[in-house]
């Protein structure tokens, strides 16, 4: 079995659902405490073990790219002042040089276009690709629980999750078949069902790990719902002749993507935050007195 040493972050995405705050800034990059919402997930994953990330962007983007860079001239003030705990900080969260990659895509056509964009740098390897509007609190990383549960059963696997049944049409659904523990079997899926067809009311909650031939699927996947291409058509296509299951995850995911998700990732983060948790919590309940 191959590890998983890759991972795709699709980030190209508008953020309309947070205009005007993501007209200059990408929605990735909108701060939760004190560190871009994408720097959680890109811990996430280096907690499962990821060793190259592979940034599938779009124009406007650039501050992705500097942000994973060195500054320099920060660096030298930091140094000078003496403040040398928030320069130690910023040395450590420097990725190792050669660690990410950047990818464009060229025309917003969908998530199973922009993961394709990754093929030629995820070549013939098992992958994992998170989505970086999902930021998922949990004791141990979503993404380190998905790696334990391949280890068991190899094959694809996306982590899925639980909503009210009338949420279904915002998210991919699974057809649920056979339960072993977190790991459940599945007869299929499909993309943002209405809630009157939707097979249950399991989302999938935007973390998987793939085999690198859902690259060919995508090549030649044509648009489905929102005539955009998407991952779950192609995944329902790759069903049909590899493992595929799902897994049911412990921890809370927050949607950044949207205005009200956004707010409350921040709440969540600030409340456990290990600088200002114990004042964030009492000035959360005298706001909500
Ligand atoms: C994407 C996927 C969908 C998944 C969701 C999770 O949809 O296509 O299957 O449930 O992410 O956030 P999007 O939010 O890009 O419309």
């Amino acid at each position: 079995m191959k590890k998983i040493r890759k991972a795709v972050l699709p980030v190209a995405g508008f953020g309309t659902r947070i205009l005007p705050a993501t007209k200059t800034i990408p929605k990735e990059m909108l701060p939760v405490v004190d560190r871009p919402a994408l720097h959680y997930v890109i811990d996430e994953a280096k907690e499962a073990g990821i060793e190259h990330f592979i940034f599938v962007t779009g124009r406007n983007k650039g501050a992705i790219e500097d942000y994973f860079d060195r500054a320099y001239e920060l660096e030298y003030s930091l140094r000078e002042k003496g403040k040398t705990d928030i320069y130690d900080q910023l040395n450590n969260d420097t990725p190792r040089p050669g660690s990410m990659s950047f990818v464009r895509q060229q025309s917003a056509k969908g998530l199973g276009h922009a993961i394709w964009c990754a093929r030629e740098i995820i070549g013939n390897e098992p992958f994992a690709i998170l989505l970086p509007d999902v930021l998922i609190k949990s004791k141990k990383s979503c993404l380190s629980q998905m790696v334990d549960a391949y280890k068991k059963v190899g094959g694809n696997i996306i982590a899925v999750d639980a909503i009210p049944h009338d949420q279904v049409s915002k998210y991919g659904v699974i057809n649920p078949k056979k339960r072993e523990g977190d790991i459940i079997q599945m007869s299929g899926m499909v993309e943002k069902p209405s809630p009157a067809i939707a097979p249950s009311n399991l989302k999938i909650t935007g973390r998987y790990i793939l085999q690198p031939e859902i690259m060919n699927i995508l090549e030649n996947q044509v648009a489905g719902i929102n005539n955009e291409v998407q991952l779950t058509d192609a995944m329902v296509r790759l069903m049909q002749n590899q493992k595929f299951h799902a897994y049911e995850y412990e921890g809370k995911d927050y949607d950044c993507g949207s205005k009200l998700g956004y707010f409350e990732a921040v709440l969540a983060y600030a409340k456990d935050h290990s600088e200002i948790g114990k004042q964030a919590r009492s000035m959360i309940k005298r706001f909500s007195q």
